[in-house]
């Protein structure tokens, strides 16, 4: 059982590392003790930055880890850095928060978790729209079966991501990224899997490029992909990071009682209901790109209370590892042309 007090470490300093140390700043209980950068010196002004005082800047992995008092750490670097630091952390006995996408392939994925598991610590996989607004009421709506058996959904992930982002001159090459679902379309798959409340098992799915390819991806930065889940019901994730428009994140379960539509409903559960209208929920929607606006708070607090509380968050890395095969079943059947069974 870990102290009542949480010893917080972030690896990073740049755009979300930024959004962590503000939460977690918000966290009874927590303080945050130590930083790691490529710089020494940026690690120190990361710290200045956020009025944080008595804690370490580093820019050495282990001897970060190694700072007393370190409970918990925050991976936020660019991808093909998480599986090291992961396993790192875990090896040093630390709870671990981890940006997503979490690995860009199955071997080091499948290392990441086996030292977890043989670690013993907890992790939390940054799908933090599971703590929205709209996610929460969806989640409620469903257990109430308000739209009674769901057989269908969709869920899309459209957010330009150009210049205009500090991550954009490595987030364009396919090493750093991965793939347009790896790097941001996974909250929308993360999300359609978490609402369904059923597994993904085999896939189809195309990709594209638009024609004179202006933000550069080095990779196709538009898919879609149609899901069969494990209870039968269908579904479809879209995502394209090259569009010009505001950020959009579209929601919409059917069932056999009612429609779910964003923060609208539609549903013969209700005999007083206008037939064929929808009756608004309002409350906070995915409709920013902005971390500033994400909810963290709500993951990085449920986070604390598994770690006080010995729990097992249910986001993860074993079950963030689902949402990655799903999207490496994507790409297989995006480069085969072929449907492909999702691996458990
Ligand atoms: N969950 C979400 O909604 C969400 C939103 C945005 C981003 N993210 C994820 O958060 C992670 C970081 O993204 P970000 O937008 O914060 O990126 P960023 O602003 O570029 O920051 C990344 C930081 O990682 C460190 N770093 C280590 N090796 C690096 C390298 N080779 N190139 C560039 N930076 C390197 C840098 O800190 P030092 O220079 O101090 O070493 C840098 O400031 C990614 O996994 C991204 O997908 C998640």
């Amino acid at each position: 059982m870990a102290r009542s007090r949480l010893g917080i470490g972030i690896i990073g300093t740049g755009w979300v590392a930024g959004a962590h140390a503000a939460n977690f700043l918000q966290i009874d209980g927590c303080r945050i003790v130590a930083v790691c950068s490529r710089r020494r010196s940026r690690a120190a002004q990361f710290l200045a930055g956020h009025s944080i005082e008595d804690a370490g800047a580093y820019d050495d992995l282990d001897a970060f880890l190694a700072h007393d008092g370190l409970d918990v750490v925050v991976i936020c670097t660019p991808h093909p850095n998480h599986p090291a630091e992961t396993i790192a952390s875990a090896r040093a006995g630390k709870h671990i928060v981890i940006e997503k996408p979490v690995a860009l392939n199955r071997t080091d994925l499948n290392s990441m978790v086996r030292a977890v598991r043989k670690a013993k610590v907890l992790t939390s996989v940054c799908f933090e729209l599971r703590w929205i607004g709209l996610f929460r009421n969806i989640k409620a709506m469903m257990a109430q079966k308000l739209i009674g058996n769901v057989y269908y959904g969709e869920c899309s992930y459209y957010h330009g991501v150009g210049p205009w982002y500090g991550q954009y001159g490595w987030n364009i090459k396919k090493d750093m990224a991965g793939d347009a679902l790896l790097t941001a379309g996974c909250h929308a798959l993360d999300g359609l899997i978490w609402l369904m409340g059923s597994r993904v098992t085999e896939v189809a799915a195309f990709s594209n490029t638009s024609p004179k390819n202006p933000l550069k991806y080095e990779y196709d930065p538009n898919s879609v992909a149609i899901l069969k889940f494990d209870n039968g019901s269908i579904g479809k994730v879209s995502t394209s990071i090259e569009c010009r428009q505001p950020y959009l994140f579209p929601v919409l379960l059917q069932g056999d009682k009612g429609t779910i539509w964003n923060d609208q409903i539609s549903t013969i559960s209700w005999p007083g209901l206008r037939k064929e209208s929808w009756a608004s929920v309002p409350t906070d929607l995915p409709d920013s790109g902005d971390v500033a606006d994400h909810p963290y708070l709500g993951q990085l607090q449920y986070f604390v209370d598994c770690i006080r509380t010995g729990k097992r968050p249910h986001n993860d890395l074993e079950d963030a590892a689902h949402t990655h095969e799903v999207i490496f079943a994507i790409n297989e059947a995006i480069k085969t042309r072929k449907n492909v069974r999702v691996r458990k």
